[in-house]
């Protein structure tokens, strides 16, 4: 059985583009590949989420990371924060989509509420049950890392991953789109990094 963490089953991949090979089609169906880059691609890596101008003060996103769903907002002074999609009382999923907010994340099922910077607010039902032992403050949304480079709104879900800002590439004076197009057959033109996500 291919092991999807060998060298041999990816190093085409990677060749010059008029060497390289596809991914193994195996890949494409196997569930040993999905979890495999589930932890090492998209639980490590800054994985890029829309375009900077649309994580405006009062909008909120909703974007995938693997198979985690990501919110963004922008908070009163206009930081980006980032939070799992779940809430802290029965995980239910807060927004489906984009959506506009005034000022609260509020999950849809007892409503609890939350702030623009994931701090738990209001517990609404909770109330009527009074319980010393609950803290707001341990109960706020997990925080999820969220970065812009140039025009491109970046999350990564692992706390332990460099700095988006630290990546080699990432380090020129400015946002240089990569516009070397290059041809791989005849008649057809593609930009470096292109070929499997045509497949
Ligand atoms: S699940 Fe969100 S308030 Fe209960």
């Amino acid at each position: 059985m291919t092991s999807w963490t060998d060298e041999a089953s990816w190093v085409g991949t990677r060749r010059p583009m008029r060497t390289a090979t596809g991914l193994d089609p195996a890949a494409y169906a196997s569930d040993e590949f999905y979890f495999v880059e589930q932890r090492r691609v998209f639980g490590q890596a800054w994985v890029c989420v829309g375009i900077a101008d649309e994580a405006v003060a009062g909008r909120m996103l909703v974007r995938q990371v693997g198979s985690k769903s990501v919110l963004l907002t922008r908070n009163d002074t206009g930081d980006l924060r980032g939070f799992i999609n779940s809430c802290r009382h029965r995980g239910t999923e807060l927004a489906e989509a984009d959506c506009d907010i005034a000022g609260t994340i509020r999950c849809p099922y007892h409503r609890w509420g939350y702030s623009l910077d994931g701090a738990l607010k209001a517990t609404p039902f909770f109330n009527e049950v009074p319980r010393d032992d609950f803290d707001k403050s341990e109960f706020g949304l997990l925080p999820v890392r969220v970065d812009t480079w140039g025009v491109l709104l970046f999350a990564c879900l692992s706390d332990d991953t460099p700095p988006l800002l630290d990546v080699e590439h990432c380090r020129s004076d400015g946002w240089v789109p990569p516009r070397h197009v290059v041809d791989c057959a005849p008649g057809v033109a593609r930009r470096p990094g292109e070929l499997e996500a045509d497949h």
